[in-house]
């Protein structure tokens, strides 16, 4: 009796160590992951841009995305959140980043994308700065693993300049 529940405890002891050495090495793997993410954005058409009564500039656009995040997909990757970001400079910040579109993607098969999507939100400035802004389209992905830590990047897709007047 004493003896089997001793050995009962060396097994559940060394199942814990072994599904520990998993999980690090799960985690470890996906660190070493080289993702190879290709994808285009384009503007195709500028369907907004205004000021708002509050004096904010505001764009709305309808975008055609070509995204293929296959390769970012591993055995230990639950899902996969990605955005896009229109990124630009002005006076007052280094980095504007304003999502655009974003989506879940659940699987592998699901992981390339080619859509048309008119902007989700709109992309809203703290003021009036963007006509004729350059405005950077840049792709981020958030992976969700069944274990270990989370990965995030980014890749620069696009850029365009907006108007130089409102529409
Ligand atoms: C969208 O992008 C794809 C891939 O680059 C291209 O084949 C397609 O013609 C584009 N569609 C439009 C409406 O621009």
């Amino acid at each position: 009796m004493h003896s089997s529940v001793q050995r009962l405890n060396t097994l559940i002891t060394l199942a814990a160590v072994l599904l520990g050495a998993l999980c690090c090495t799960a985690s470890f793997l996906d660190y070493f992951h080289i993702h190879s993410v290709h994808g285009t954005a384009e503007v195709i058409k500028i369907k907004k841009f205004r000021k708002q009564l509050n004096g904010n500039d505001e764009v709305t656009m309808t975008l055609n995305l070509s995204l293929d995040l296959r390769s970012t997909f591993t055995w230990n990757t639950k899902q996969a959140f990605v955005f896009l970001a229109a990124e630009y400079e002005t006076q007052k910040n280094l980095v504007n980043q304003i999502s655009l579109w974003d989506h879940i993607i659940p699987d592998k098969e699901h992981a390339k994308i080619q859509t048309q999507v008119s902007t989700k939100y709109p992309l809203t400035d703290q003021g009036s700065n963007l006509r004729g802004k350059k405005i950077e389209l840049v792709l981020h992905w958030h992976l969700m693993p069944n274990t270990g830590r989370m990965i995030q990047d980014k890749l620069a897709l696009s850029h365009f300049y907006l108007p130089e007047a409102y529409t």
